[in-house]
């Protein structure tokens, strides 16, 4: 594994947000990105991998391709697997595990073409491979094209390591940071979220004001590949030096258990100097001191079989709140119902695609600035 290779790199995206992810990616200085089904694509070295699983904020995953073979059956599977320079890449004393995908193609029986790859890395290589492994090749046999890909990330990248606490439904980091930037949220005003639950918004939008990495407290699979080189890894992770912000983060909501969870996240993440989390309702939210920003909020969308009055009533409650205290606010609203959205009478231009979450489809609505 050289550090200059050319690798095409993947990057996961949540369905409907991959064309902000790749802005993000573009913006983070890497070499022309490209939108792809699933995600956002773009080659380099491994180094351009570490550094995309420190600094990506959207990014579901990194997904490395280390190869191709073409295979028509299992027999010829099982040869060319084992000739294939596994240890280019992977370290006889780490165990993985292998997940196969068949498309289109003469092998269909996706555990028996895994059986094979792990049976060659295994006699090969001589590296375990264990179903519970941190580290996972993913194949993938398309028209008779057998693609190997390496899991560079590990656990999922909204797994930044702070949020150990969190509330019913809580925004993944990814989601949360994409929606942020979809509203053309930099780092340079203020952001609000009246109902917080564990803090995400508050937490990420801080985190991006002070220029934290979301990747810089957790460890990645990579790290047990060969070729990994520590002493470049860690010069990308102390590359850029904090800032104190300009502007200052809030959160809030009714309940006091989130506002514990927030608090405790925001803690852990390093940003409760920059970020203030109250205990109350919507009815009491006040317009802060200082500049105008952007309030952020993903209220609480109910279920389809329930009465829907009470959450009209509170989005009631929270569009006439903001209509009559946040002037010169932004608003955006995420929710699954564009009846609730109505119900807020805020004037919301038409929402961005819907964006899978959790079962659900979820929209962004946005304001500009509130008269
Ligand atoms: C869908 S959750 C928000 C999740 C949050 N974005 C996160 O990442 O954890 C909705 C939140 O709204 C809060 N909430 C509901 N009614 C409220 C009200 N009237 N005033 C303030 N907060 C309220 C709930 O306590 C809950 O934490």
């Amino acid at each position: 594994m050289t550090a200059s290779a050319e690798l095409e790199i993947f990057l996961v995206a949540l369905p409907g947000l991959e064309s902000v992810l790749c802005d993000e990616v573009r913006e983070r200085g890497f070499a022309s990105p490209r939108i792809v089904p699933g995600g956002v694509t773009f080659r380099g070295g491994w180094p351009d991998v570490w550094r995309a699983n420190l600094e990506i904020r959207g990014a579901s995953k990194v997904l490395v391709r280390i190869g191709a073979i073409r295979v028509l059956h299992l027999a010829q599977l099982d040869k060319r697997a084992r000739r294939f320079p596994w240890a280019e890449t992977l370290r006889r004393d780490v165990p993985l595990r292998v997940d196969v995908t068949c498309r289109k193609s003469r092998i269909y029986h996706a555990g028996a073409a895994a059986q094979r790859i792990a049976t060659a890395i295994r006699e090969e290589l001589g590296a375990p491979v264990t179903p519970d492994a941190e580290l996972c090749i993913k194949a993938r046999i398309e028209d008779d094209l057998g693609t190997f890909s390496i899991d560079s990330s590990g656990e999922l990248l909204h797994k930044r390591g702070h949020k150990q606490a969190i509330g019913k439904a809580p925004m993944r980091e990814t989601m949360a940071a994409l929606f942020l930037r979809h509203c053309g949220y930099a780092g340079h005003e203020p952001v609000l979220d009246p109902m917080c639950g564990s803090g995400t918004f508050v937490i990420e939008a801080a985190e991006i004001a002070v220029g934290l990495h979301p990747g810089r407290s957790r460890r990645f699979a990579f790290e047990s590949l060969a070729g990994f080189d520590a002493a470049h890894w860690s010069r990308l992770q102390t590359a850029s030096a904090p800032k104190t912000p300009v502007v200052h983060f809030y959160g809030s909501d009714r309940d006091a258990g989130a506002i514990r969870m927030s608090r405790d996240n925001a803690a852990r993440a390093g940003v409760s100097d920059f970020t203030t989390f109250r205990k109350q309702s919507i009815s009491e939210l006040m317009r802060p001191e200082g500049p105008s920003g952007l309030v952020i909020v993903n209220p609480p969308y109910g279920d389809r079989i329930g009465d829907p009055k009470p959450l009209l009533d509170l989005h009631a409650a929270l569009g006439r709140t903001l209509r009559e205290r946040f002037s010169g606010w932004r608003v955006a609203l995420i929710t699954t119902n564009a009846a609730l959205a109505r119900a807020t009478g805020l004037p919301l231009v038409a929402p961005a695609q819907p964006v899978a979450h959790g079962g659900l489809k979820v929209r962004l609505y946005q304001t500009g600035p509130l008269p």
